[in-house]
């Protein structure tokens, strides 16, 4: 597959062509019907590791493997699969490359909205050859999913809950007899072995529109956590900042660790409403700030020092980001955020410059 140079986010199939490749010609070991290789290749392109030729497969996801293992284990039953959990938790990222590396596709995507209609997930119709030459196949515009049955692919399915309810329950047919009827042209699409659905939802959306349970029953949910301890979480976001950096040719130098360490800090505490050391109680804001949030905060740090700075990433280029990210509310979280400031910030050893740069903006 060639990927055209200017393209901006490069699709994962695209971007990891050279790994899943490799994990191709290095897997000897069994594989569903259609799957490009076998889970065992699924979860090492996951989660890394070293191929036998020497071959090293950088980790995509990182947290706890008997997780993934699940999610790919399901994928090669007759159950779809769920992703849930907090915004940031690398829902999406994982369902794209699990489609990438069983499918070979990770384009077959439904995004879900309040507005979703059934056709985005069944077909719909070019109306003006609808009307010229009534319903035939020409006519006929497939749905990602219809196309991923057909093909004996992955369906991703993004914010399931956000879909309205009656819609959701498209899935049903489509998910327990594996097929999707079109009564128009007296025909229906059959699943080729391989079809199968990832979808993702927000834990925090619940009761936006809640899975029916005759749906719900169809998925195997696999609950995606928050990194678990601040090295984790610091390996994730240094990991994805300087890739980031590297695709928007900004000079991440290392990708100033120290900095990061700040920034998770910072979001770590405020989301668990308590001081690293245990000591100090701190308010919680009421923004989500997600490691994908950290990740973007230092991302837009690393352009205002390559671009208005000397390339060196210091703490006011983390400032202002910190601050949008904390401040969603504009009084409360305000409140919540200078208590943080004077009583946690001010005091702690080596933080005097992100105590400035941060009362510089306040
Ligand atoms: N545990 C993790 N391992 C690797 N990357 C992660 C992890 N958690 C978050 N990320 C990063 O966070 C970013 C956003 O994740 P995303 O899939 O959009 O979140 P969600 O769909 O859960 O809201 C991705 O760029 C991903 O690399
Ligand atoms: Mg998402």
């Amino acid at each position: 597959m060639t990927v055209p140079q200017q393209v901006l986010r490069p699709h994962a199939e695209q971007d990891y062509a050279d790994e899943l490749t490799a994990l191709r010609a290095a897997d000897d070991r069994d594989r569903p019907p259609s799957w490009l290789m076998s889970p065992w290749a699924v979860v090492t392109y996951l989660l890394g590791g070293e191929l036998r030729d020497g071959t090293v497969i950088s980790p995509k996801y990182i947290g706890p493997k008997r997780l993934v293992e699940v999610a790919v284990a399901t994928l090669a039953t007759d159950r779809a699969l769920l992703l849930l959990g907090v915004p940031g938790t690398a829902k999406t990222w994982v369902s794209e490359h699990l489609a990438a590396a069983i499918s070979g596709d990770s384009t077959l995507m439904v995004q879900g909205t309040a507005g979703t209609a059934e056709e985005a997930i069944r077909y719909g119709w070019n109306y003006a050859r609808l009307i010229a030459e009534g319903p035939t196949e020409q006519a006929m515009v497939s749905s990602p999913v219809m196309r991923a049955m057909a093909d004996g692919k992955i369906a991703r399915l993004e914010e399931l809950t956000r879909i309205p309810a009656d819609v959701q329950d498209t899935l049903i047919t489509i998910l327990s007899e594996k097929t999707l009827p079109v009564p128009e042209l007296n025909t229906e699409v059959q699943a080729r072995k391989g079809f199968n659905v990832i979808a993702t939802a927000n834990n925090r959306d619940r009761g936006v529109n809640e899975l029916s349970s005759a749906l719900r029953r169809r998925f195997n949910t696999v609950v995606l956590p928050l990194p678990d301890t601040p090295e984790a979480e610091v390996e994730i976001v240094s990991r994805r900042v300087q890739q980031l950096g590297a695709a928007l040719e900004l000079p991440a130098k290392d990708a100033e660790l120290a900095e990061i360490r700040r920034v998770v800090t910072v979001f770590r505490e405020l989301r668990s409403g308590r001081t690293e050391d245990g000591r100090t109680a701190v308010k919680s804001p009421s923004g989500t700030l997600s490691t994908a949030e950290a990740i973007s905060v230092l991302t837009g740090g690393l352009a205002l020092c390559a671009h208005f700075g000397d390339g060196v990433l210091r703490a006011h280029d983390v400032a202002a980001g910190i601050l949008g990210a904390v401040v969603k509310d504009p009084t409360a979280d305000r409140v919540v955020w200078t208590e943080y400031l004077e009583t946690v910030v001010r005091e702690r050893e080596g933080w005097a410059d992100f105590y400035r740069a941060c009362r510089e903006l306040t």
